[in-house]
């Protein structure tokens, strides 16, 4: 990244004085991208309503869609939320990591009330990514951050993608290199009743099931997750999914044996397939073809989010 295009926001990479630069403008209540092992985010200070109005600015999001809150350690989920005991063994067996938990919110939280758009809940999580992770504990507050990419675009996995989607919109990008996991975190609702997985993400519901038995029956479609609109992650281009065969126009985006344009893993591994998802998209995206169509992807493990962030490109 270079200085030449002034509306290009700074890309600093994640050293100590990058780290510095980006917890002094949070705690001005500026927006800053940061990477974490899922996309990267937009973070501002989840305490102060200003600072949560600008992520919304920046990011053309038409409405105010709750937001998930980071915290570097469980004390601080404690000062956010209620946790009981389920919420305690899924911290215990998935945080830090790429889990968020929809938890009833305290009363004396201090958010500002965009963050959960006047929701009685609010969806936590501990990022296991170092840069993120230690501007958490050096930030005066814990840190709202949705993706960091214009409302229903592709999610940014790594510091370019942000810095293209976002220009002119946000000072500071730290760059830590491609993001590991590539999709975000899966969301799960504890509810007095049961538990529900209302994102389906890198954490897959047999390994929450592990932890808490059974999921409640039934489907989670229409139920909650405000903002998981049906389009969404969209390339601007039509998506055909579960594509035999391509045509000329077509950009083709391959798995396993059936390479096409961009495979997204020629040994057709899941959890590679979805780290490079977002990265296809965008390929694909710039690519001179007017159309793109995607391979079949098992439905199993990750690629059940990997086909749910599809299902919604394709809207
Ligand atoms: O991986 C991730 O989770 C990324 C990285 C940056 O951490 N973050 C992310 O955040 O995807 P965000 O703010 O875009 O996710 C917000 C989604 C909402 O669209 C909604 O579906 C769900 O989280 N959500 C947030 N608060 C909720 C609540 N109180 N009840 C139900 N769903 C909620
Ligand atoms: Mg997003």
């Amino acid at each position: 990244m270079t200085d030449a295009n002034p509306s290009m926001p700074r890309v600093l990479p994640a050293d100590e004085a990058g780290l510095a630069e980006a917890v002094r403008l949070l705690g001005e209540g500026a927006c800053v991208a940061l990477p974490t092992e899922t996309v990267y985010g937009l973070a501002a200070r989840a305490d102060r309503a200003e600072a949560v109005a600008g992520i919304y600015k920046a990011k053309g999001r038409p409405d105010f869609n709750p937001l998930i809150v980071h915290v570097p350690d469980l004390q601080a989920a404690e000062r956010l939320a209620q946790l009981d005991d389920r919420a305690r063994m899924l911290a215990e067996h998935f945080w830090p990591g790429s889990l968020t938990m929809v938890l009833p919110l305290r009363d004396d939280s201090g958010l500002a009330p965009a963050v959960t758009a006047g929701l009685p809940t609010v969806a936590l999580r501990m990022p296991n990514h170092p840069v993120m992770r230690q501007v958490l504990l050096d930030a005066p507050a814990p840190l709202a951050a949705p993706s960091a990419n214009r409302s229903g675009a592709v999610s940014p996995t790594s510091a370019a993608h942000v810095a293209s989607s976002l220009a002119g919109r946000i000072p500071l990008v730290v760059d830590g290199g491609e993001t590991e996991r590539g999709l975000e975190s899966t969301i799960v609702a504890l509810r007095e009743n049961g538990w529900q997985v209302l994102r389906p993400g890198p954490v897959t519901q047999a390994e929450i099931a592990s932890v808490l038995g059974p999921a409640l029956a039934g489907d989670t479609k229409g139920i909650e997750a405000p903002g998981q609109l049906a389009s969404h992650y969209a390339p601007g281009k039509p998506v055909r999914l579960e594509a035999q065969h391509s045509q000329e126009d077509e950009f083709r985006i391959g798995f396993g044996a059936d390479g096409g344009d961009f495979n997204l893993s020629s040994s057709a591994d899941l959890a590679e397939a979805a780290s490079r998802l977002y990265a296809a998209l965008h390929a694909a995206s710039a690519a001179a073809q007017a159309r793109i169509a995607v391979v079949p992807i098992p439905h199993e493990g990750i690629g059940v989010a990997i086909n749910d962030r599809l299902a919604r490109a394709a809207a």
